[in-house]
């Protein structure tokens, strides 16, 4: 079966297998379906397929996640608690979320893919992270066929980072994921981008629908739509660097994009390096650097994932050479 479809890269890869669950229950029939044993070297677990890059035919079963639902499972006098099936698109949730009033997400607004790979890499926007909502989640340990809650400290959540990308790869299936939400919102505005947008938009009184529509506004206008030119976000984190190494570099290079992260440590804008590099807007075939923003890379048409990964190649080099700094890939190479 042809990948095409269910990767927002739109490359075009072949599975060997593939099918999809709807419940937790099907999961773990399919997963102690003995003719499975000897393919468990070569599972993949799917989401939305927009943080994939697929490199070579995959040979072995893919499983699509498609668990759905969406409960409230608690409240408390400040908070409610929203469970939500894996396979449940992440926009469609943050939509529910803002038609119920429940705060926290709206600074996630369009993010591609489902809620299942939310906890992932932490997945985070305009100043907040999942880990800022998250209660906890459920999955699945394919080796053990037990399921396992996880709490928030279990996840271990970093930027773009959880256990489940680290000690637990491709050990856990998440089938569910309970978000608590504020029933009075507290806004983040701690981005000037939405600052900025919102006084564009004439905003008067704050509220989750117009910082929602302002993160889509925003995303709309820098970052490109995968179902015309594919991609699949940043792809590459923006690094983090000990202090002493970036003032070196300020020194050099007066302009440097850079954020604080800690008292030891920030975080560099690899946008900016990319495009120091002269890489923005650059094309070949069809694998590109986007020209509006260059962390990310596009795929024009019929791109293949090795062109894609071999121009990140060639960036990681170039952003080495020129800074000394080691680009490391946010998405993930199949
Ligand atoms: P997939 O691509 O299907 O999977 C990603 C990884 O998680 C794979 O390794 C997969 O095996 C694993 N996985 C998926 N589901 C499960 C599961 N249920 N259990 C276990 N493992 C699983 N990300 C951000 O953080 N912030 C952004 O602002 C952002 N902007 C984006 C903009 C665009 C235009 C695009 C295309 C992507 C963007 N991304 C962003 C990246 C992407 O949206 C997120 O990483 C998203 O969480 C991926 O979800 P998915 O369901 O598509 O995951
Ligand atoms: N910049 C440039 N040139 C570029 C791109 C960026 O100079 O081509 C500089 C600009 O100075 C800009 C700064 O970099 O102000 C930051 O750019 P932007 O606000 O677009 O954010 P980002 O750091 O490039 C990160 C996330 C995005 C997330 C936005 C908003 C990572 C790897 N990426 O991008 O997440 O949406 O912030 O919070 O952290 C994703 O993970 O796929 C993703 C899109």
């Amino acid at each position: 079966i042809s990948l095409k479809p269910y990767n927002t890269f739109g490359i075009e890869a072949k599975a060997k297998y593939f099918t999809a669950f709807q419940s937790a229950e099907q999961l773990e029939e399919i997963i102690s379906d003995p003719q499975l044993h000897n393919l468990k070297s070569s599972l993949l677990i799917l989401g939305g397929g927009s943080n994939l890059l697929f490199t070579r035919n995959f040979d072995g079963l893919v499983l699509k996640n498609e668990v759905s639902g969406i409960e409230v499972i608690k409240e408390d006098e400040d908070f409610i608690y929203v469970k939500a099936g894996a396979g449940e698109n992440w926009h469609q949730f943050v939509l529910y979320c803002l038609q119920h009033q429940y705060a926290g997400v709206e600074n996630l607004s369009l993010i591609p893919g489902n809620v299942g790979a939310s906890p992932m890499q932490n997945i985070g926007a305009y100043g907040v992270e999942i880990k800022d909502v998250f209660y906890e989640l459920e999955a699945f340990h394919l080796g053990d066929k037990a399921f396992r809650k996880f709490s928030l400290s279990d996840c271990a959540f970093g930027y773009r980072e959880s256990v489940f990308k680290r000690e637990y790869k491709n050990q856990f299936v998440i089938t569910s994921v309970t978000y608590r939400l504020r029933k009075q919102p507290v806004f983040n505005t701690s981005y000037g981008a939405i600052r900025h947008e919102l006084d564009k938009m004439g905003v008067k009184e704050l509220s989750i629908q117009v910082i929602s529509q302002a993160v889509i506004n925003i995303r709309s206008s820098k970052l490109p739509d995968w179902k015309i030119e594919g991609n699949a976000g940043s792809f590459f984190k923006n690094p983090q660097i000990p202090n002493e190494q970036f003032q070196s570099l300020k020194e050099q290079f007066p302009k440097i994009v850079a954020f604080p992260v800690d008292t030891q440590h920030t975080k560099l804008a690899a946008g900016w390096l990319i495009e120091q590099c002269g890489w923005k807007g650059y094309r070949k075939g069809d694998a590109g650097c986007y020209p509006k923003q260059a962390l990310v890379l596009v795929n024009y048409g019929n791109a293949k994932g090795e062109e894609i990964f071999e121009l990140s190649e060639q960036i990681v080099q170039s952003v080495k050479n020129k800074f000394g700094v080691e680009l490391e890939r946010e998405v993930n190479i199949i």
